[in-house]
């Protein structure tokens, strides 16, 4: 493919690193930034032949068949509509949009216009996320109760970040977005969620928006995804996966403890990893970033359904359910109430069949729970079918 960056920033950078390194065939082969020294930097920095701050003249370029959307999260709409009049497909870094409403239109658009469309959101391709999610899927945790999904660091890098108007919210929508799409991804994509509860509170910074925020997202099936955010956090960038299921447990560590520990007077390389705080003492660097926030996998979805005619795993509709979710959230967090779920298409399935299939004991008790305990007895913990009484039974080792 030949790929048009628009932005020239953080993440355009990160993408560009990621579709440039080692033997990979798509290649980035020019960039819009509304300031032409950047785009030539950005332009020299990756040997590309062409840049200019003309986002039209960069899109609708025959060379590209393909557009990414690396711009502030006010600027993601009139881009997809600039990619749809040209009719080139396009992928676009998360939040899709800054409310559900956006995000609606920008599916829209693509859908009539019949242009490939792909969502960025490459924390639901980390190599720990994509096994987990085939664990998931094969059945190994059973039927998936409760998720939680942390990200947390000490705030973003730009100021478009922190001005509510432009980046629609605080840490609810820069890190919610990821968090809620973790959890949908490990409870089912098809399962609808309902509602939401959420705090929120702007603890440290002097900004309109919440730099703090812990929600609860409820799903049809009874499965609960929590999610936790933060632009308060210190030491780092705080990356945590939780799944419970019925038959089983996953904890991820996407990003502080990977398992690369170094300690450093301070001397040398002063790079360490997103959003490190400190370059010296007891260091936690990552191996190979791209790839440990799934950016390579997540590249390689999105061509390989390009090249087959098929959907990314992340589309624009996994976007705008995320926005509608995450629309609820802002809601909740000021009426303090559960606040309803408003998605105008639903396409998953309708309301499941809510029967508890529970652990029959014999024909006459259900098994609540059995254990071994210090001493080596066993006990069983019984209730009756009928009468409901709850009963024990030891058998002495
Ligand atoms: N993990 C991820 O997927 C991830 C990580 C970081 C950022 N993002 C997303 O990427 C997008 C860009 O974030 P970033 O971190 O690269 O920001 P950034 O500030 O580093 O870069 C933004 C780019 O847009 C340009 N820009 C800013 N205001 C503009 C304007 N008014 N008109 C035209 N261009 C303008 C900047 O010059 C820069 O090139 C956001 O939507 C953000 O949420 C995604």
């Amino acid at each position: 493919m030949n790929i048009a960056m628009l932005g020239s920033g953080f993440i355009a950078r990160f993408y560009a690193d990621t579709l440039h390194a080692q033997r990979r065939l798509d290649r980035i082969i020019s960039v819009y930034s509304r300031n032409e020294e950047n785009a030539k930097r950005f332009a020299e920095d990756y040997g590309l032949d062409i840049y200019g701050s003309s986002m039209e003249e960069i899109i609708n370029n025959e060379k590209v068949d393909i557009v990414i959307i690396s711009l502030p999260n006010h600027l993601h709409e009139g881009a997809v509509m600039a990619c749809v009049e040209a009719g080139k497909a396009v992928l676009c870094t998360k939040p899709l949009g800054r409310t559900a409403n956006e995000a609606k239109r920008m599916l829209d658009a693509v859908e009539k216009a019949g242009v490939f469309a792909g969502y960025l959101e490459d924390l639901c391709y980390t190599p720990k996320f994509l096994k987990s999610v085939e664990s998931v899927n094969a059945g190994s945790l059973g039927k998936i109760l409760w998720t939680k999904s942390r990200e947390a660091h000490p705030g973003p890098h730009s100021d478009w970040f922190w001005d509510k108007e432009q980046s629609g919210g605080g840490a609810i929508i820069d890190l919610g977005c990821h968090c809620v799409e973790i959890g949908r991804n490990f409870i089912g994509k098809a399962v609808r969620p309902v509602e939401v509860m959420c705090w929120a509170d702007t603890q440290v910074h002097p900004i309109d928006a919440e730099d703090h925020a812990i929600g609860l997202v409820k799903y049809e099936n009874g499965a609960i995804g929590q999610f936790e955010v933060s632009w308060t956090f210190r030491g780092g960038m705080d990356l945590r996966d939780e799944v419970m299921g019925t038959e089983g447990t996953i904890w991820l560590n996407s990003f502080l403890r990977t398992g690369f520990d170094m300690f450093t007077t301070g001397k040398g390389a002063k790079y360490i990893a997103e959003k490190a705080e400190s370059d010296s003492g007891w260091l936690f660097p990552v191996g190979d970033e791209a790839h440990e926030l799934g950016y390579p996998h997540m590249f390689t979805d999105m061509f390989e359904a390009i090249d087959k005619g098929t959907a990314p795993r992340e589309t624009f509709y996994d976007g705008y359910i995320v926005n509608a979710i995450l629309d609820a959230a802002f809601l909740s967090a000021k009426s303090k109430l559960w606040e309803p779920i408003i998605i105008e298409d639903w396409r998953g399935d309708e309301a499941p069949d809510e029967k508890k299939n529970f652990t029959s004991h014999d024909a006459d008790y259900f098994l609540i729970k059995k254990e071994t305990l210090p001493n080596g007895d066993e006990k069983l913990i019984l209730k009756h079918k009928e009468t409901g009484k709850v009963i024990q039974k030891t058998t002495k080792a």
